[in-house]
């Protein structure tokens, strides 16, 4: 009986009457495709996250970036333990922010595999990049606006690491009203 119930997944077709549920799933499969499309309707922003040890550097694309406290000012970004991400944030001690513009959507797709940089030219996979001022992690010179993290610690939750980072510095680029990129703004998904 256990094992029906584990599997059954209802959602509230009218939310003033509780009672009143559909059973959607008839199984585990149908079950991961439903909570997999569910979790990617979550709004989300889209992000590069900057890192920088030993002299080398990387942008990630991120979707899974959030602030998690005001006072201290905590911003939280989740990565895979395989990512190069990892290791750099792991050694460095500290990571960098880039919100993007909604016309720069064709930029995050450069960053879903470790980038090449190119010191002398301050490029990343041919992007323009900064070190932030604080912590020298790499953020987009196009970003609308950015900010730099120390890493104040990290959590190990399974596929991924919750990274903390104490924010440590923010900038606004020309256009700082421009409109954000979210995830929904392209094809991608990410997560699920
Ligand atoms: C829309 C989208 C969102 C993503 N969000 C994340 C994320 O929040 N965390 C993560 O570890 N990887 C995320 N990725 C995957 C990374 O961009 C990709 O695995 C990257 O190559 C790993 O980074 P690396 O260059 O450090 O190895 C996302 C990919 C896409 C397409």
């Amino acid at each position: 009986m256990g094992g029906a119930v584990a599997y059954r997944v209802s959602f509230v077709v009218d939310s003033r009457n509780p009672d009143e549920y559909v059973a959607l799933a008839a199984g585990p499969d149908e079950y991961d495709r439903i909570r997999r499309r569910v979790l990617w309707r979550m709004p989300t922003g889209l992000y590069l996250v900057g890192s920088t040890a030993g002299g080398e550097r990387n942008l990630m694309t991120a979707s899974l970036v959030m602030q998690l406290c005001v006072d201290p000012k905590l911003v939280g970004v989740v990565v895979e333990t395989a990512a190069r991400t990892h290791g750099l944030i792991t050694a460095g001690g500290c990571f960098a922010v880039s919100l993007i513009a909604r016309d720069d959507r064709a930029l995050v797709r450069r960053f879903v595999r470790p980038a090449r940089d190119d010191p002398a030219a301050h490029t990343l996979n041919g992007v323009a990049y900064l070190d932030a001022p604080v912590t020298g992690a790499p953020v987009l010179a196009q970003a609308v606006a950015y900010f730099e993290c120390r890493l104040e610690r990290s959590v190990a939750l399974g596929s991924h690491t919750l990274f903390v980072g104490e924010v440590v510095g923010a900038a606004v680029g020309t256009d700082p009203d421009a409109e954000l990129l979210r995830v929904e703004d392209t094809r991608m998904s990410y997560g699920g």
